[in-house]
């Protein structure tokens, strides 16, 4: 049954790794191919699809009403142009089926789950770096997590202050010594220390890398207690913006992807290119690359990928069971073994809980968003580009509904207020059902 929500959202230089300044005319010529592509498959889809559902006279707030969807929601997107044809959405009825959360993300809605109380319920935590305290930042790639390494390693009130200067290649970076009085490092960031276990380890790389690299410092006596934290960005902007990054030209190939002690081999996770990188990757290319590492890279870099046979080629589990165990693993580790983890979307309450969650740790001024994060930047994608993103990316959709979900429990548990958003999921119960309204 098709169900098409068309979703907004700040696509454009919403990633604080955007080098701002350099991307405005390629930012132009990639929005037009987008917007041409788009329009091009559309209008085949609308030429030769009989299942699209009739154009909807429907006025704004019937619509509003019919789909249980918030009027402001509703005028909202309306006003960015999205057409009330294209706004089919899940109606709330008692009658129905549960929400899954791949069909709540659809329409934008997040179901609101009984967690236990101990992972919801604020636990302060008075860190010291001058004894055994590290704090782990583990940086998924295009969750915004530059700017908040950044943030970090510069405006944290320490004792002694961190050193900072600028990175060669990147004067708007600053690289900074993040080390107590004994010379210690207690930041593993990557402006502190670089990436010592290969660029953006994820869960299995750091808890395989971080003891080795520590003792071997010179500085090193102690025992050290790690704490870890990740921030969690929206699936499909993620991704996308991880295609963006990609077709500039990045490629990550200094990933490990470390499991059972050994790094994948390039039969196991072969390139998705000839040559040296993917430089001009249509979002085609991109989607149509089985061994993609972006798809569902959230759930993987979060996951002990140990329990689902890491990237083995063989398993004597089918794909469905590894993935399905891979994200139930990812959700378990971000709940009670990452010692805290925020949202991209909502980075002044990530700051917010992070000061609460750890005692000691100010920071002296609060982050900055970047223009595009505050809603200059919007950027429509048609139905077909968004529902194939999501298709691809559904264990990431599941974990993030997940995490969303907690997170926004605990920064209410923790009495953080938080504005709302026009176009903001809204929650409904955890025994919420809807039928879905046929076309
Ligand atoms: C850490 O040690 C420095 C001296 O090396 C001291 O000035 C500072 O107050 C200590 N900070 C904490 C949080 O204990
Ligand atoms: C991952 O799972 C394996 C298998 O259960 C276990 O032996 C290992 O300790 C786990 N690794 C981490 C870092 O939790
Ligand atoms: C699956 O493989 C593991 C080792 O790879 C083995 O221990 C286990 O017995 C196998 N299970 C089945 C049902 O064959």
């Amino acid at each position: 049954m098709p169900v098409s929500v068309t979703k907004i959202w700040t696509a454009f230089g919403i990633s604080p790794n955007t080098p701002q300044r350099r991307l405005g005319l390629p930012l132009l010529l990639a929005a037009a191919s987008v917007v041409i592509l788009v329009l091009g498959i559309g209008a085949y889809i609308h030429t030769n699809s009989s299942a699209r559902p009739p154009k909807d006279k429907r006025s704004l707030a019937q619509l509003a009403q019919d789909s249980g969807i918030s009027m402001e929601n509703v005028v909202f997107w309306h006003r960015l142009g999205v057409h009330i044809a294209d706004m089919t959405f899940l109606r709330p009825d008692r009658d129905g089926i549960p929400l899954d959360d791949v069909q709540a993300y659809r329409s934008n809605l997040l179901t609101r789950r009984s967690h236990p109380r101990a992972d919801v319920q604020l636990r302060p935590y008075r860190f010291n770096y001058n004894k055994s305290d590290v704090l782990v930042l583990l940086h998924i790639q295009k969750t915004g997590g530059s700017n908040w390494e950044n943030h970090m390693a510069v405006n944290l009130m320490t004792d002694p202050p961190p050193k900072c200067r600028a990175m060669p290649d990147a004067p708007h970076r600053l690289m900074c010594s993040c080390v107590n009085g004994k010379g210690q490092d207690w930041m593993f960031n990557k402006n502190c220390v670089g990436w010592p276990c290969g660029v953006h380890p994820g869960f299995m790389e750091l808890t395989s890398c971080l003891d080795k690299w520590y003792d071997a410092q010179v500085t090193e006596d102690r025992k050290r207690r790690y704490h870890l934290m990740t921030l969690i960005r929206d699936p499909v902007t993620r991704f996308y913006s991880e295609w963006l990054h990609i077709r500039r030209g990045a490629t990550w190939k200094e990933c490990r992807l470390h499991c059972d002690g050994r790094d994948a081999t390039l039969e196991e996770v072969p390139w998705c290119f000839d040559g040296g990188n993917w430089r001009g990757a249509s979002l085609e290319e991109f989607l149509n690359c089985r061994g993609n590492m972006g798809f569902n890279r959230m759930t993987y870099m979060l996951a002990n990928l140990s329990l689902s046979d890491c990237y083995r080629l063989e398993s004597n589990k089918t794909r469905e069971q590894r993935d399905e165990i891979m994200l139930a693993s990812a959700k378990y580790n971000l709940a009670k073994h990452i010692r805290f983890f925020g949202l991209t979307e909502y980075i002044k309450e990530t700051e917010a809980l992070f000061q609460k969650t750890f005692q000691g740790l100010k920071f002296k001024r609060s982050i900055e968003i970047k223009d595009a994060q505050t809603g200059s930047g919007y950027v429509m994608l048609s139905d077909y580009v968004w529902n194939r993103i999501l298709d691809m990316n559904q264990l990431d959709v599941r974990l993030y509904q997940y995490a969303k979900d907690l997170f926004l429990q605990r920064i209410e548990a923790a009495g953080i207020r938080r504005p709302r958003r026009q176009y903001e999921a809204k929650l409904v119960s955890e025994t919420f059902t809807y039928t879905i309204e046929n076309a």
